[in-house]
């Protein structure tokens, strides 16, 4: 480990857009090397320290397998279980858990609890899901629109449904991989204002999901409440209801376009039920990137490649 600052990956923009690129070009040399059989283990004694305080599926198993594929250690820590969840403060856990671990992944609620204890933290911290961005999901993403289609740079990205998270780190995306972003929100679910703002040059808001995916090359939406938003389920499905994206939407797209959607999915409301099969849907693609992108991640934060 270097005596420097730790580089931490909160959102898409603590890397360079060329830093950002090592990342998925290694990701899919990484995907070869397990599908090969081939042993890679860099990481010998090295530990990830996981707290999720949301559910978690494929962020949770693909960081876990990704540890022990290269030869390393994760611990997972649900705050149900730790002090964390009984108010000891983010700033003391920082610094005692990163005082024992290599590296950090943490899924929580506030962007501003993965902002504390990265400022407190002496080894990297990975932001694997807040209200605000999810980045790592992205890498996954882009790495399965290179593998599908090549480079992203200069193509027409729409994202349809709740300004959530989701939307917020394709916005980022949009940024650091040189992409158009059409944004197809209701009233009232857009996109933080201030971060549409910072991005003009790149982003459109296009309220009628039909007009927005006209010559998109790629079609995305996520649940219409995220984690934390259960209460709100109903009162949004009558507000997402023309938001759906189904094989007609996907028709007035690019014919080349592809759809995806960070899972969990469901079916009947932000997708229709003949959608997750269609011929154009990476979703379960993306869902495996999360593995190889997440190793090339942390390759990256913890061995430092010149890049
Ligand atoms: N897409 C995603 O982050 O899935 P999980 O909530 O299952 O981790
Ligand atoms: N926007 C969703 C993404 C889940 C992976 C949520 O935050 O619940």
């Amino acid at each position: 480990m270097s005596n420097s600052s730790p580089r931490h990956f909160l959102t898409l923009l603590d890397l360079t857009p060329n830093e950002l690129n090592w990342v998925i070009n290694r990701a899919i040399e990484l995907k070869k090397i397990r599908t090969q059989g081939d042993l890679y283990e860099p990481f010998r004694n090295r530990v990830l320290g996981m707290i999720f305080e949301k559910s978690s599926t494929r962020t949770r198993i693909s960081f876990e397998s990704g540890m022990a594929q290269l030869g390393g250690h994760a611990i997972f820590l649900s705050s149900r279980d730790t002090q964390l969840g009984r108010g000891e403060p983010i700033e003391d856990s920082a610094i005692v858990v990163s005082s024992m671990v290599d590296i950090m992944m943490i899924r929580t609620f506030s962007h501003t609890q993965v902002e504390k204890f990265a400022a407190h933290s002496k080894v990297p911290v990975i932001n694997a899901l807040t209200d605000d961005y999810h980045p790592c999901q992205l890498l996954a993403d882009i790495q399965t629109f290179v593998e599908h289609r090549g480079s992203i740079k200069g193509k027409t990205v729409t994202w349809v449904g709740d300004g959530n998270n989701m939307c917020h780190s394709f916005i980022n995306a949009a940024k650091q991989f040189d992409f158009k972003l059409n944004i197809a929100c209701p009233d009232g679910y857009l996109p933080n204002a201030q971060l549409m703002a910072d991005n003009t040059d790149r982003v459109a808001l296009i309220t009628d999901p039909q007009a927005a995916v006209v010559g998109s090359h790629l079609v995305v939406t996520d649940t219409w409440a995220s984690m934390g938003q259960e209460d709100e389920k109903i009162s949004r499905q009558t507000a997402f209801a023309d938001y759906q994206v189904n094989p007609a939407l996907m028709d007035l797209a690019d014919p080349q376009a592809l759809f995806m959607h960070c899972l969990p999915a469901y079916r009947g409301l932000e997708i229709s039920h003949d959608m997750f099969n269609d011929p154009r849907s990476v979703v379960y693609h993306e869902a495996e990137n999360r593995l190889h992108a997440q190793k090339a991640l942390m390759e990256f934060l913890l061995l430092e490649p010149q890049v």
